[in-house]
């Protein structure tokens, strides 16, 4: 078994991130600027925004937190996120879900500038990623591929199960593994809650992708000896024997699952990381695609 170490990648491509960045700050030009919107307390979306922030500081990308109380309603959202869109000053912007039940996400992201979201979320994004035009890929399915190619893991020909159809990663990384592309050129199958049989397709993975939200739901018995397994999830759950009273596991089975993987994503330090990995590269290069545009007009 092999470690798909998150975190050695993730300080890799901050390091690569941070030189770019360095290189504008020397030239006197405004630093690449990333806003987050949070809506509520949330202490998995504030755990996951202070890490976005802390990870934007290291390498010098300016950030800011809109931050609103769960009442907040969804034209109130809506103003703030035209504020943002026109806002000369700022690169990027995600908009943190979920979100609280008055605002319907999907009138929100259609709200966002397709230039400015660097979640990849918006139509248009999605779009250009399915036709092989990427903008902004999502921000998770960007760090999967990542965390493939710099580790060379070969894709072509191979079968990918990706389990989960989420917007957010299942769906847009079986486009992406399925592409005429490199990484890409795996033959996919996307599994979710009406599956039948699925153990019997888990067994045929060459590349097991599990972003179900169920903790340890993956066991040895549903993976293929030598395979290549990539888990999502991330869960805390009770454990008396810890200082903090709880641990941190994913979808899958690490401890037995990895006696039969030859590559394994761990957790933590697997691929949350590479998220805010691919959320840095979005925003760089929204930074980029608009200092083209300025230059241009
Ligand atoms: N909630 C869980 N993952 C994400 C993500 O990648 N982006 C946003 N905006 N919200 C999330």
């Amino acid at each position: 078994m092999k470690l798909l170490d998150g975190k050695t990648l993730f300080a890799n491509i901050k390091g690569e991130i941070k030189t770019e960045v360095s290189q504008i700050i020397d030239r006197n030009e405004r630093p690449p600027h990333l806003a987050a919107v949070l809506v509520g307390d949330d202490p998995a979306s504030l755990s996951y925004v202070a890490s976005k922030e802390k990870a934007c500081r290291q390498v010098g990308i300016t950030s800011s937190l809109y931050h609103y109380p769960e009442n907040f309603t969804e034209n109130e959202l809506l103003q703030v996120i035209d504020f943002l869109n026109h806002d000369q000053d700022i690169d990027g912007f995600i908009v943190q879900l979920p979100l609280p039940p008055q605002i319907d996400p999907n009138k929100i992201i259609l709200s966002i500038s397709p230039d400015k979201d660097v979640d990849g979320f918006h139509p248009y994004n999605l779009g250009r990623m399915m036709m092989g035009q990427p903008n902004f890929i999502p921000a998770t399915p960007l760090g999967i591929m990542q965390m493939l190619e710099r580790h060379q893991i070969e894709t072509k020909g191979k079968h990918c199960v990706v389990l989960g159809r989420s917007m957010i990663v299942g769906t847009p990384v079986s486009i992406l593994l399925s592409r005429k592309a490199k990484p890409g050129n795996a033959t996919v199958t996307l599994c979710h809650s009406y599956t039948q049989n699925l153990k019997e397709i888990c067994l045929t993975a060459d590349i097991l992708i599990i972003a179900i939200g169920k903790p340890r739901f993956i066991t040895a018995d549903m993976v293929k000896e030598g395979s290549v397994v990539i888990d999502v999830g991330i869960h805390r759950i009770p454990d008396n024997t810890k200082e903090k009273g709880y641990m941190i596991v994913g979808d899958v089975d690490f401890e037995e699952v990895s006696k039969k993987a030859e590559w394994i994503t761990p957790v933590p330090g697997g691929v949350g990381n590479m998220t805010i990995a691919g959320l840095l590269m979005n925003t760089l290069n929204a930074w980029k695609q608009r200092n083209i545009r300025q230059n241009i007009n």
